[in-house]
């Protein structure tokens, strides 16, 4: 692993001081970076710099093109949402559909990721899910369930319930040989995983930003890949989505040629100037090496997990483990509440114990986790 100092890093995150955040799978904490650059333009905006738009337009293009780097992608093919299910709603309400076409879906999809989907049923688009198998999204029956009129893939990343990471090359693949559209939910893997969209061969990528990105919340992006681009419409247009925005009554011009196209309107300048700072903090370390201490946690955490004696909901492979884990316990609301009284922060879903370290996260931190989930069960 490349020498990081990481203590300068956790000095990033003050919170640290008096609790133990485990929970990036559900919202990002805030960084000292990104709080000091909103002061800034904050402190300019109040006295000097009311008018912000040509500054902030530069520090959109800048922070466009720092995420094209950190998903590997042409700058022109990202554009910035609100958040993920904003985004699927591009691809979703910009393709053409016709009675008949099928969405395939999984039924361990957060309903981000379905609704979006279920909602062109009023068009004659039928989804089909593939069941899960105890948390598992096996790829064959991804592929057993695609049918002559399924037009659409759409899969997360990472699941959200126990971080089962889906093999997207792999998945890509059944969409070229069936001629389907590859769509991705990233929020739950994007900023904890390396991504990398042309390889992976991904279509349509969406991603909120509140969570492993540790962006504000209300800021997100798409990717629309070449391949779909031409497929896309802009559903929902507005000045921003032409060519020339500011020739105001040229209401006629064409679309963007980029995914500018996408945006319909003004951005979210405050969240973008704080995102910025956290995307930075993430290629000075280096995607590759936030993934690796990512799943050192994981790792550490799955085996000391496995040594008090708990079940896993949480895939042990690990080419399909990620930042989340996810485990079973006789008392998990009480545990749930026990930690919060220690002032260790997890995630309660569906009756299981979700736990979402970050890389600033170490392993005297899961620990001291270990040790209050211990100490909790001898009880
Ligand atoms: C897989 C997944 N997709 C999407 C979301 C959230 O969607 P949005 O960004 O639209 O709030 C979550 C969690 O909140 C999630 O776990």
């Amino acid at each position: 692993m490349k020498k990081i100092d990481w203590e300068k890093y956790r000095q990033l995150y003050p919170h640290l001081k008096d609790q133990l955040y485990l929970n990036h799978a559900a919202i990002a904490p805030m960084n000292r970076r990104a709080f000091t650059a909103l002061q800034d333009f904050c402190t300019k905006r109040l006295s000097e710099k009311v008018e912000f738009w040509p500054d902030a337009s530069e520090k959109k293009a800048a922070f466009i093109k720092t995420l094209a780097e950190l998903i590997q992608a042409p700058a022109e093919n990202i554009a910035l949402t609100s958040n993920t299910s904003s985004g699927l709603n591009t691809l979703a309400l910009g393709l053409t559909w016709r009675p008949g076409d099928r969405i395939l879906l999984n039924d361990f999809e957060f309903p981000s990721n379905v609704i979006p989907f279920i909602n062109l049923r009023r068009l004659g688009v039928e989804i089909d899910y593939v069941k899960h198998r105890n948390g598992i999204i096996d790829i064959g029956d991804i592929r057993r369930a695609v049918r002559p009129q399924t037009r659409l893939l759409s899969i997360s990343f990472v699941e959200f319930m126990n971080g089962y990471r889906n093999d997207l090359k792999a998945l890509a693949s059944i969409c070229r040989e069936h001629e389907m559209i590859f769509s991705v939910d990233a929020i739950q893997g994007l900023g904890a995983l390396k991504m990398d969209v042309r390889n992976m061969d991904i279509d349509f990528l969406s991603c909120g930003g509140h969570k492993w990105l540790m962006w504000p919340a209300g800021l997100g992006m798409i990717y629309v890949s070449p391949r779909i681009f031409d497929q896309l419409y802009p559903a929902q247009a507005g000045w921003m989505s032409l060519e020339v925005p500011f020739d105001f009554f040229n209401y006629h011009q064409p679309f963007a040629a980029t995914a500018q196209r996408f945006e319909a309107g003004t951005f979210n300048t405050m969240g973008i100037v704080m995102a910025m700072e956290t995307v930075t903090i993430m290629l000075e370390i280096g995607v590759e090496t936030i993934e690796e201490k990512i799943m050192s946690n994981t790792d550490f955490l799955i085996r000391r997990l496995q040594e008090s004696g708990f079940e896993l909901y949480t895939p042990t492979e690990p080419a399909h483990r990620s930042g989340i884990v996810t485990f079973f316990h006789p008392r998990a609301e009480d545990l749930f509440n026990y930690l919060r009284e220690n002032k260790i922060f997890v995630s309660l879903r569906e009756g299981k114990i979700r736990i979402a370290p970050h890389f600033y996260n170490n392993h005297d931190d899961l620990e001291r986790f270990i040790s209050c989930v211990n100490t909790f069960s001898a009880d």
